[in-house]
């Protein structure tokens, strides 16, 4: 399933609805390059799912953990991991998250290669430039679920083309 996202708003707008089919447990795993949009979709799904604390990309913190805000309808932690500077899965284990990542949704920034062996099932989610537009603000999302729970969730995760 891909989706062309126009501005940062409907970026912010696309995580709020996709934070709606996720449970605890779950891995989103987020890629793309440099200034993607990574952190800004990040930032809707902890809307969506209500967490305390600004979510944002700072330069010197690898993970922090979202508690969700009684105030916001909060139903999840979240856990937003920049694995950008991580070598592998073994670094990601290493951070001894203050968080049971079974019970939280767990988000990780350049996660491609590095965390699929955290969970069976996890969800890709692929930001990029479309081709022609590189220049402009839109971005083209992309989702790939792997595991079979997916399926039964929405039938927009059902494909992956
Ligand atoms: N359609 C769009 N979707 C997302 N971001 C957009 C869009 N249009 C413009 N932007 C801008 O692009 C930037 C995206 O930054 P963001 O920090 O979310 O990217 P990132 O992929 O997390 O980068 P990094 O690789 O440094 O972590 C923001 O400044 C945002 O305002
Ligand atoms: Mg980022």
């Amino acid at each position: 399933m891909s989706e062309l996202l126009p501005t940062v708003d409907d970026t912010r707008a696309f995580g709020r609805s996709l934070a709606a089919v996720l449970r605890a447990g779950d891995l989103v795993v987020l890629s793309g390059p440099l200034g993607a949009g990574k952190t800004a979709l990040a930032q809707g799904i902890g809307a969506g799912l209500g967490v305390a604390g600004d979510v944002t990309s700072p330069t010197f913190v690898i993970a922090r953990v979202h508690r969700p805000d009684p105030a916001r309808g909060g139903r999840l932690p979240m856990v937003h991991v920049d694995a950008y500077r991580l070598g592998g899965v073994a670094e990601v284990d290493d951070l001894d998250l203050d968080a049971d990542t079974d019970a939280a949704l767990t988000v990780v920034e350049w996660g491609a290669g590095r965390v699929e062996q955290l969970a069976q099932e996890h969800l890709f989610v692929e930001i990029e430039r479309p081709e022609g537009d590189e220049a402009g603000e839109a971005r083209r999302v992309r989702l790939t679920a792997a595991g079979p729970g997916w399926a039964a969730r929405t039938p927009a995760l059902r494909t992956s083309d």
